[in-house]
């Protein structure tokens, strides 16, 4: 069975609290809850995690590189800022598909740049909650992509 990483980076655990006119009222647990339905609905094993912490994230990619077949990956402020873990993600041969639950385009110029891009399968923003399984589809096509 395949493998994925949900990986959720800083203030990502606000979620629910934080901002509801930005990013809603659903919590990062229903988040995790609706992924892990879509996963075992389509056969794919899932991890979560969340952290507030640059190197806790970038431990996590690390170890997905023995662990998991492909991360999904909202780093939250880190996007716009981590050359660390854009080059934490160039350090390891799995895939990531970068979420945001805003369309980071939409909104303030600094939030425009993303430093995950350049090294990502490919980026989906602003579904919200439904991005995740967004994200996990397009692993599940890359994967049977790869198989062929
Ligand atoms: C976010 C967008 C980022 O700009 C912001 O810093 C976040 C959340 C999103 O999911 O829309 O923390 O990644």
């Amino acid at each position: 069975m395949p493998r994925a990483l949900i990986l959720n980076g800083p203030n990502l655990n606000r979620l629910g609290q934080r901002e509801p006119g930005v990013y809603g009222r659903v919590t990062l647990a229903e988040i995790e809850a609706l992924v892990r339905d879509h996963a075992a609905r389509h056969d794919v094993d899932i991890e979560t995690l969340q952290s507030n912490h640059e190197g806790a994230l970038i431990d996590a990619i690390h170890r997905a590189a023995d662990t998991a077949d492909g991360i999904v990956l909202n780093a939250g402020a880190y996007t716009h800022t981590s050359v660390a873990l854009h080059d934490a993600i160039a350090s390891v041969a799995v895939p990531v598909v970068e979420v945001h639950l805003s369309n980071i385009h939409a909104r303030e110029a600094f939030r425009h740049r993303s430093f995950i891009a350049p090294v990502a399968l490919g980026q989906i923003a602003g579904f919200g909650p439904q991005g995740y399984l967004l994200a996990l589809d397009a692993l599940r096509a890359h994967w049977a992509a790869s198989a062929t």
